[in-house]
């Protein structure tokens, strides 16, 4: 978007901001909802925190010099005809008739991008809702069953092994016509969307979504629709009001929510089938927690095969080194999907779907996935219990992560970074305005109480 009564050779216009880095003679300012034009740009997590502002501003066209992404520190107050502080130097923004300074004026070398933050030694990182390693089956009888599949070290592109596909058809959640095994479930989304949705169209996700699928959708240049969520999953009424912009996809995840820990409830399930039903919206299901959550696996694949497009990733539940996922969809899309893959990997490792395919005949492996899921379960509720405890009440959930709510994500984040606390700020798993932070639980087996104690601080200013 451009600066209100801004040309598109002004300078930036706004109350206060930070340059966030700088790439060659680029500088890195506030870019929303547009491409990200420089490859260390491209993902929520290393880039700094998105700026709210109105006053998108775009880099004078066809002038490489110069392109801007503006965080401010102060939300939505951006206001056309007012100063700008770059770095060190205000800039009077009076929209065209300021010359844009030269960038080695501005930045200080040094500076890089990003908000990861360096953190001190012992820092009790809970950035990552992975899955606990120690949760994890063991892989060396399964891998050495791998490697023993049919057809090892060919060059056919087979879409999936047969044992792979008998294991997971057992339990998947509607009778679909093919399959397919992709490296991982992100691999998965990807390659779908590369494969079926141009850029310049428009997909419609839940808010918050997932950090990476804002990643995949924003480097592919799709206009992101957001669709509000409660705590049984997407609305209803939310997804109609979406899909009057007739968007190519509607990405959703259909069972446990990786990011508020929200189950989707079958009856929302159906209700959202209901309002699908008026359009041929593509349907994809992307099941990235998968048998880490207590309830079974569900999709409208049953209602609409000749459009969804159901993901299982196999990384949470049997191990993220198998880079595995499946999915399914009507022969065509999966032909479609395929035919993509061919620029790239080709197939997925028959090695790798061989051992889960063992894994996933083994009784013993869903021994262990049942117990990891109760630990999970009892380390999510810790938290959430010490939260409530302190006054911060957190609705009920499944899954490796909590969905805090708090007054300001700066505020929130610069307490926790105080208290050498790593956690990610709401606004990477949101296109919309966002007064959270998300907080991984999944290895949180002590210090419980430290954490809940900074939070509580770092709730309210
Ligand atoms: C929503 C969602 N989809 C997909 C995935 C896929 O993970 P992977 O690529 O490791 O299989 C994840 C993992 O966190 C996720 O949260």
């Amino acid at each position: 978007m451009q600066a209100p009564n801004a040309t598109r050779s002004s300078w930036a216009i706004g109350t206060s901001g930070v340059i966030l880095g700088r790439h060659g003679r680029s500088l890195l300012v506030c870019r929303k909802n547009s491409r990200p034009q420089h490859p260390g740009d491209r993902s929520r997590n290393e880039r700094a925190d998105p700026c709210r502002c109105p006053a998108h501003w775009d880099a004078p066209a066809g002038d490489p010099r110069y392109r801007l992404r503006i965080a401010c520190q102060s939300g939505n107050d951006l206001r056309s005809g007012e100063t700008f502080r770059l770095g060190d130097k205000a800039v009077a923004a009076d929209p065209g008739a300021v010359a844009p300074p030269a960038a080695d004026d501005l930045l200080p070398p040094q500076f890089t991008p990003g908000s990861s933050g360096n953190y001190a030694a012992g820092v009790l990182d809970l950035t990552l809702a992975g899955p606990d390693a120690a949760l994890l089956p063991r892989l060396a009888e399964a891998m050495a069953y791998g490697a023993s599949v049919d057809d090892l070290n060919s060059y056919e592109r087979s879409r999936i092994v047969p044992e792979l596909k008998d294991a997971v058809s057992e339990r998947w959640p509607y009778e679909a016509e093919a399959f397919l095994a992709t490296n991982g479930g992100y691999n998965a989304v990807y390659t779908i969307l590369h494969a079926l949705v141009s850029s310049g169209s428009s997909v419609a996700i839940e808010h918050p979504t997932a950090m990476r699928l804002l990643d995949i959708l924003e480097d592919l240049g799709v206009k992101i629709i957001p669709v509000a969520c409660d705590g049984e999953g997407p609305l209803p009424d939310s997804l109609r009001e979406a899909l009057q912009q007739r968007p190519a996809a509607f990405l959703f995840q259909p069972r446990l929510h990786s990011v508020t820990g929200v189950t989707v409830s079958s009856s929302r399930l159906d209700q959202l089938g209901d309002v699908l039903e008026d359009s041929d919206t593509l349907i994809i299901e992307d099941d990235g927690v998968g048998d880490v959550s207590a309830a079974p696996p569900q999709s409208l694949g049953g209602r609409f095969a000749e459009r969804t497009i159901h993901i299982l990733s196999l990384s949470k539940s049997l191990g993220p080194d198998l880079r595995l996922a499946v999915l399914s969809s009507s022969a065509p899309i999966v032909d479609q999907i395929q035919s993509y893959r061919s620029f790239s990997a080709g197939w997925t490792s028959r090695i790798l779907q061989g051992a889960a395919a063992w894994l996933l005949r083994d009784p013993a492996s869903w021994q262990l996935i049942g117990e990891a899921r109760e630990i999970y379960q009892q380390r999510r509720d810790a938290l959430a219990d010490a939260l409530s405890e302190r006054g911060i009440p957190i609705p009920p959930g499944q899954g490796l992560c909590l969905w805090v709510p708090v007054v300001s994500e700066p505020f929130a984040m610069v307490t926790l970074a105080a208290r050498n606390i790593a956690v990610n700020p709401g606004s990477k798993f949101s296109v919309l305005p966002s007064s959270h932070i998300r907080v991984a639980t999944s290895t949180l087996s002590h210090r419980c109480e430290e954490a809940a104690d900074a939070i509580a601080l770092a709730h309210t200013p």
